[in-house]
């Protein structure tokens, strides 16, 4: 295990009816809001009507920031820098998923730089005094509402970046499992694809040592599996969204992180297929990881395969044979869920592969359990093809 801090500001304020606290919680951070929201989905199940509510009664003033879009865009973040601005705004509330989690993050740490928000996404500048944000959290997946990341697209370089910052933690993120109910059986999929592989890519780690942390994300796992059984079938099952979302916010915290350093190879491909296809994030994560896994097993990465099959999985061994078990039940879980397991399912050519993996090394090599170059990444995407 080496060195770590652990820092995990965001107040959680977690259960069904937890949106009554919500007037507590703005009388601590700000009485001009921008509230940022997606398309359609929170009018129509009502989280929009009761937050409007909220805000008309504990607010000066309110403005709105609607559609963001899923994969969200550097447009969208440099409406809501100026909405701030001009209005004199001081707290943002997202009410939504990781995209709109996302894009107010990157409009946070945009408020007070001079350049353009993108800047800050390709870290040629840094985040600085940032206003404060806070969550009502819609979709359980990509564990935004409890860390400092954000993920933003650049629509006419198509690039999609993430970049993070500890100044954007939310200061307090709601979590009603029931807000999820509405969530559609492939949506909920593709949450479970990303928060299960949120726990996977700090897993395999070339860092040794780390039992505790491993320890827990074996056991998220194995929660996670459990869960996403029971919630395909029943949508409305408390306890199953309930853990599934508790699950999403520890799974990208810092926590089975902490002393280790993650992998994060197979996010960095999926983010080259998103900014390309638009799809799902989680469905991009549930179609490459099998392959990463198949690619990155050797002598030297075996040992944390067979903890994986041992631990996860329950299958016995410590051969390769064991390994490759878990392998295959790993693309199994995500087919049961519903995702696609091949490329060329979803619109990526070969001719896009250079590119593609061009662009994923834009910074360097990646990944941490085996270190990946772009002959690599090319490799990768012929076998996912
Ligand atoms: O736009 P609306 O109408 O609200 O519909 C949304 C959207 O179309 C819908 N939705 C959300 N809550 C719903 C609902 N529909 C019915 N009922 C509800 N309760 O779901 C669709 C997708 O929403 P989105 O926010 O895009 O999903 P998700 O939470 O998976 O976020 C994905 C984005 O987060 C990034 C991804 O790359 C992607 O851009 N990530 C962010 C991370 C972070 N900040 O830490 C880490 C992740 O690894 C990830 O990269
Ligand atoms: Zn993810």
């Amino acid at each position: 295990m080496i060195n770590f801090n652990f820092y995990a500001p965001t107040k959680i304020l977690f259960g069904k009816d937890k949106i009554t606290e919500l007037p507590v919680e703005l009388s601590k951070w700000g009485k001009r809001v921008l509230l940022v929201y997606g398309g359609n989905s929170i009018k129509v199940n009502g989280i929009y009507q009761i937050v409007h509510k909220i805000l008309s009664d504990n607010t000066e003033l309110f403005i709105e920031l609607p559609g963001v879009q899923p994969n969200p865009r550097i447009s969208k973040v440099r409406e809501g820098i100026k909405l701030i601005r001009e209005n004199d705004l001081d707290f943002i509330l997202a009410v939504g998923g990781g995209s709109v989690i996302d894009c107010s993050k990157a409009i946070a740490a945009g408020v007070n730089y001079d350049g353009d928000p993108w800047d800050i996404v390709m870290y040629k500048a840094r985040t600085v005094n940032p206003t404060p944000i806070g969550v009502v959290l819609t979709f359980s997946a990509t564990g935004s509402e409890m860390n400092g990341g954000s993920v933003i697209t650049n629509e006419e370089l198509k690039m999609k970046r993430p970049f993070g910052d500890e100044q954007l933690k939310p200061k307090f993120s709601i979590l009603d499992p029931t807000y999820t109910y509405t969530l559609s059986k492939y949506q909920t999929a593709c949450g479970i694809a990303d928060m299960f592989s949120h726990l996977l890519e700090t897993y395999f780690s070339a860092v040794i040592g780390a039992s505790v942390q491993d320890r827990i994300a074996e056991g998220l796992m194995k929660n996670v599996i459990h869960y996403a059984k029971i919630v395909l079938d029943e949508p409305e099952n408390y306890i199953a969204r309930a853990n599934l979302m508790w699950t999403s916010s520890l799974a990208i915290n810092g926590l089975t992180g902490a002393g280790k350093i993650g992998d994060w190879a197979t996010h960095m491909i999926e983010h080259e297929i998103s900014a390309i296809n638009d799809m799902a994030h989680g469905a991009g994560l549930a179609l490459i990881f099998p392959y990463w896994m198949q690619y990155v097993l050797s002598d030297e990465t075996l040992w944390k395969f067979v903890e994986y099959a041992n631990n996860v999985w329950d299958i016995q061994g410590c051969d390769f044979d064991t390994a490759q078990q878990a392998i295959k039940q790993t693309r199994e879980f995500f087919n049961f869920l519903g995702l696609p397991s091949h490329l060329k399912e979803v619109g990526i050519s070969p001719d896009m592969f250079d590119e593609m993996a061009e662009k994923a090394v834009i910074f360097g090599p990646i990944g941490n359990i085996k270190k990946l170059e772009r002959e690599d990444i090319i490799n990768i995407l012929k076998l996912a093809y």
